[in-house]
């Protein structure tokens, strides 16, 4: 394993702080790596294989694609483009929708098109609202929106254009804002991801809606890692009962294959022509089948009522196994996607996870993230308690 890690790591940049682990198969929630060592996914590559490993229909699915045709090109209609965009209109109750390959690459584009909604009525140098702790990627236009110094360090210049206000303040929002005429967009995570799992409350969103109406902005949501059913609703936002006019997805939307979505309503909708924006990958024929298979197992396996249903169980577990042990701040999160805060940064703990065979992350130094496949079960989250909490006492113990 060493012998493999030292091969591995002279070719690839030194981008990543890695764990000294090489996964080499999966099976629903669970993976092996090279050693044969089990493990529990709770991760699911961050929140990106919704289906689990292996799963019985999407393989075939892409084995059958694959066998047809895995690139054409944007020169030529895709007909699952057209199937999967139909379905995300259907579900998130938007219009039309563009097709990309990453979490980045939709917030990218987002970005632009709130740019040009901002040029096409005059405004010479829009500017779009976004938050503190933001998560929204690493190209030069979405770290610059992201709201995090370590990510954006090194970087300068950023890209300009962007008012930041903190999460779930209405009244930061309107001083920030709504007396500046260049603002034309307000962009968001409905829960931070790699911020700290921190959720938008629905009041709040409810207000920046209304916020947006009356302002003529465009309501922006990076439905990126909380989307796609991971609450127990399609996109997150839609506990709140309102609907964005602009919905970028990545992640989970083709359990594993790469994929980027960027979901438009009426107001956004018209913005790019032809021309405007588009790329050699997006929308390719395999990463199509994966996202109208994924959706389609998601419906017929009711894995929605699932992340729900297994999600809730699993924070009150949690809750239950962490009541009033001095270190932890709070459980926190909706389904499937759940943080534990501690008091004080706790790294280690995703090292220690892994060797008690448990795959986790630790976000915003000090927040345990727990983001499993949609098909979890109600046994596999009482042994993701059963395995972290006490790595968690202990480590509060050591660290006291
Ligand atoms: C909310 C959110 N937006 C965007 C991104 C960037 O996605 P990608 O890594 O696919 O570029 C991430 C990745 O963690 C994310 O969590």
């Amino acid at each position: 394993m060493t012998a493999f890690i030292e091969a591995a790591s002279p070719h690839t940049m030194n981008t990543y702080g890695r764990l000294p682990i090489a996964l080499e198969r999966g099976q629903g929630c669970r993976v092996w790596d090279v050693n044969g060592k089990p493990y529990l996914d709770a991760l699911a590559g961050i929140a990106v294989n919704t289906l689990g490993h292996n799963h019985p229909e999407l393989v075939p699915a892409l084995q059958d694609q694959i066998a047809k045709i895995i690139h054409s090109c944007n020169y030529y209609h895709v007909p699952n483009q057209e199937k999967l965009a139909a379905k995300l209109v259907e579900l998130s109750g938007m219009t039309n929708v563009f097709f990309c390959n990453s979490g980045l690459e939709a917030n990218e584009a987002a970005l632009k098109l709130a740019r040009k909604y901002g040029h096409d009525q005059g405004i010479a140098c829009p500017k779009i609202v976004v938050y503190e702790k933001a998560f929204h990627g690493r190209s030069i236009a979405t770290l610059s929106a992201t709201g995090n110094k370590k990510v954006q360090e090194g970087f300068a210049p950023l890209v300009e254009g962007f008012v930041r206000v903190p999460l779930n303040d209405i009244e930061a929002l309107k001083a920030a804002a709504a007396n500046d005429p260049d603002v034309v967009a307000v962009f968001f995570e409905t829960i931070q991801g790699e911020g700290g799992v921190n959720p938008m409350r629905a009041d709040y969103l409810r207000q920046v809606r209304a916020l947006c109406d009356e302002k003529n902005w465009l309501l922006m949501i990076d439905e990126v890692q909380c989307g796609m059913g991971r609450t127990g609703k399609w996109f997150a936002h839609q506990w709140a009962g309102i609907v964005p006019d602009v919905m970028p997805l990545a992640k989970g939307l083709g359990s594993g294959v790469p994929i980027g979505a960027v979901v438009a309503g009426p107001k956004a909708a018209e913005v790019f022509q032809v021309g405007n924006h588009g790329g050699t990958f997006g929308g390719n024929p395999l990463a199509m089948r994966a996202g109208v298979e994924t959706i389609r197992i998601m419906e017929e396996d009711g894995l929605l009522e699932n992340a729900a249903r297994v999600g809730a169980h699993l924070k009150a577990r949690l809750e239950e196994a962490l009541a009033g042990r001095a270190g932890v701040r709070e459980v926190r999160g909706h389904g499937l996607m759940l943080g534990i805060e501690l008091e004080r940064p706790c790294g280690v703990l995703t090292q220690r996870c892994a060797d008690a065979g448990l795959l986790i992350s630790v976000t915003a130094d000090s927040v345990i993230r727990l983001v499993p496949p949609l098909i979890l079960t109600l046994a596999e989250a009482d042994e993701i308690v059963a395995r972290l909490v006490p790595l968690v006492h202990a480590f509060l113990t050591e660290s006291a």
